[in-house]
């Protein structure tokens, strides 16, 4: 090798080294930046398989002196609590802002999400799968997970959220599905229930009496059941006659006419007649 060749190498490589001294990258000393390749906030903006300084800054600040220190932990910012979610994730998710979960420091953006270490069964960066998290303080979730009668859920298709926005508002005290702020309703504004249930949905020519608004509730328990079909009540019998009492006084529906003998087996069980009890196009009497 001639000599001023190897002097231009050796000028090279130390303006090589110089560049990277001015320049660490963030995953020169932390693997959460490996990781980052594939999260959505990497999203266009990953070179060469390396995610710039710049992602990483948008959310844990400006981190030239935490570098220059060679690490100095109070020189650089961890978003925390219910401010760090303010400051940070609201800056860009603005339609997140104000719902019934995201007020304090016990339940805000952070809570649900994990930002490095979401779980890979969970899409959307969400913590853990939603009947361990959203169970962390609602009691629906062990009633799915142990009742005999209802949706299974995490398994691959439904979850909470596939009826619940949990970024949604909280509705105490109203009863209709269709307005209640943490529900999916589908595009019509319909209780969530009708867009996998579609033959329920309706309108029907005969719609079931009073119950025309799909409140699917009414007959059924939301978050499971101990009785066939997530009822609300242990037979279909006791379902009806809780509106059809054949005591005129307390009765919200018509009375069942004095041929049902509800003393006999063969008039206990409604539906096996009233088998369009959801709404019939055929029947007023939803006999089919
Ligand atoms: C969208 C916002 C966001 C981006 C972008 C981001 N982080 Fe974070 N990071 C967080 C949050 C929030 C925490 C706090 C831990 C938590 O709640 O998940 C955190 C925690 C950390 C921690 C501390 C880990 C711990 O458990 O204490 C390190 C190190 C880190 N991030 C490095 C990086 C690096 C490197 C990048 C770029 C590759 C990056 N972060 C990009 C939001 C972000
Ligand atoms: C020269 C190595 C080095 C570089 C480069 C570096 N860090 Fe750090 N970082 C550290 C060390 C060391 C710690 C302290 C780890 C500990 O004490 O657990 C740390 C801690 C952190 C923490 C956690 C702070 C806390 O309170 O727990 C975050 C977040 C972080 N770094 C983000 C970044 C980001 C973002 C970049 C790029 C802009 C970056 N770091 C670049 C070495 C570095
Ligand atoms: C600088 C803007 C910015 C900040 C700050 C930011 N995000 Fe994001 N976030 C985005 C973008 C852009 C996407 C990707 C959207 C897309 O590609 O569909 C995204 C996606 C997401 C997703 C959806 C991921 C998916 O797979 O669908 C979640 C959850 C999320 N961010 C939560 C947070 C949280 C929590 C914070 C605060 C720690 C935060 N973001 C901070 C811009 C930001
Ligand atoms: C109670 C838990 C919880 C809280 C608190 C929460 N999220 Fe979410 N978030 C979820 C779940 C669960 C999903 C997945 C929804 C789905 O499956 O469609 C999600 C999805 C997202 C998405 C992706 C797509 C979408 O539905 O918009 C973004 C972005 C997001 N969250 C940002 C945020 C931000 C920002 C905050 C804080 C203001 C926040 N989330 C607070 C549970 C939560
Ligand atoms: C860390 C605790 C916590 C977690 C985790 C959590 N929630 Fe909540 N949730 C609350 C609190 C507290 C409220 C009440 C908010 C209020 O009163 O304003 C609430 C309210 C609700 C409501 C409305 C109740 C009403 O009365 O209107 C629904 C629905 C709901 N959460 C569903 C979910 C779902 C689905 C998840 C999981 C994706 C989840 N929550 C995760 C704490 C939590
Ligand atoms: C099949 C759709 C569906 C699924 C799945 C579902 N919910 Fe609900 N949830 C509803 C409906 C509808 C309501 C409102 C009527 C009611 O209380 O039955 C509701 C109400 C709630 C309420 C408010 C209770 C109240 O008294 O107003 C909470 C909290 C809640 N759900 C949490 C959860 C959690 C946590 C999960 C997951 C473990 C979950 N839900 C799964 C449909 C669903
Ligand atoms: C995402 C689609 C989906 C949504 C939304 C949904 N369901 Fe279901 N439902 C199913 C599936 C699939 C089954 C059967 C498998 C199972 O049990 O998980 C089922 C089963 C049922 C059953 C029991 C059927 C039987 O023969 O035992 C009832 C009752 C029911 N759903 C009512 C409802 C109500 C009420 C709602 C709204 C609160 C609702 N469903 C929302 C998909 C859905
Ligand atoms: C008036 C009470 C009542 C209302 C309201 C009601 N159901 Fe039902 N549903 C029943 C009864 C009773 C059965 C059991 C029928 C049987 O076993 O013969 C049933 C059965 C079901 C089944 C399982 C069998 C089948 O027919 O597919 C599904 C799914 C279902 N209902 C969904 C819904 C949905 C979705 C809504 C709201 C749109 C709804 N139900 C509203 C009383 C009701
Ligand atoms: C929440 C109350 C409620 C429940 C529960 C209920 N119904 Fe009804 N039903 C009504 C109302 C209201 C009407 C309309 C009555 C009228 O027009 O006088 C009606 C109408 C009917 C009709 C049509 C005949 C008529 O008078 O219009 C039949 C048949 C019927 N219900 C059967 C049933 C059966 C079977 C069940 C149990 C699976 C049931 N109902 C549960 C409220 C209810
Ligand atoms: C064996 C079949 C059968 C069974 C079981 C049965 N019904 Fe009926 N029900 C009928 C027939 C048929 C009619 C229509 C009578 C008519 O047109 O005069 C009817 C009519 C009705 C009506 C309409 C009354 C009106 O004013 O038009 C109600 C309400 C009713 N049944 C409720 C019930 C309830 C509640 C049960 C369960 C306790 C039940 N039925 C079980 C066959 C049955």
């Amino acid at each position: 090798m001639k000599p001023y060749t190897f002097l231009l190498l050796l000028c090279l490589a130390l303006t090589v080294r110089a560049q990277e001294a001015a320049q660490p990258s963030c995953g020169d000393c932390h693997d959460e930046a490996k990781a980052f390749v594939t999260n959505p906030h990497a999203r266009g903006a990953v070179v060469k398989g390396v995610v710039p300084n710049d992602v990483c800054t948008t959310c844990h600040g400006d981190g030239a002196e935490h570098i220059e220190s060679g690490g100095d932990k109070t020189k650089i910012t961890v978003p925390r609590g219910l401010s760090g979610a303010n400051d940070t994730c609201l800056l860009c998710h603005e339609e997140t802002r104000g719902g019934m979960h995201a007020n304090t420091n016990q339940v805000n953006c952070l809570t649900c999400h994990s930002i490095h270490k979401s779980d890979p069964r969970s899409p959307h960066l969400v913590a853990k799968p939603q009947l361990a998290l959203c169970g962390t303080c609602h009691t629906q979730a062990a009633s799915m997970r142990n009742k005999p009668f209802a949706h299974r859920l995490d398994r691959g298709g439904m979850t909470c959220s596939t009826c619940h926005d949990p970024h949604g508002r909280r509705a105490k005290g109203e009863r209709s599905l269709a307005l209640l702020g943490h529900l999916r309703t589908t595009r019509a504004g319909e209780a969530p229930c009708v867009s996998c249930h579609t033959e329920k949905r309706g309108p029907f020519v005969f719609s079931h009496g009073g119950l025309e608004t799909g409140e699917c509730t009414t007959c059924h328990e939301t978050h499971g059941s101990s009785n066939p079909k997530q009822l609300v009540r242990a037979t279909v019998q006791q379902v009806c006659i809780e509106c059809h009492s054949p005591i005129a006084a307390a009765t919200l529906g018509s009375q069942p006419p004095s041929f049902h003998n509800l003393s006999l087996p063969r008039y206990q069980n409604c539906t096996t007649c009233h088998v369009a009890v959801h709404g019939s196009n055929r029947d007023p009497q939803l006999l089919k």
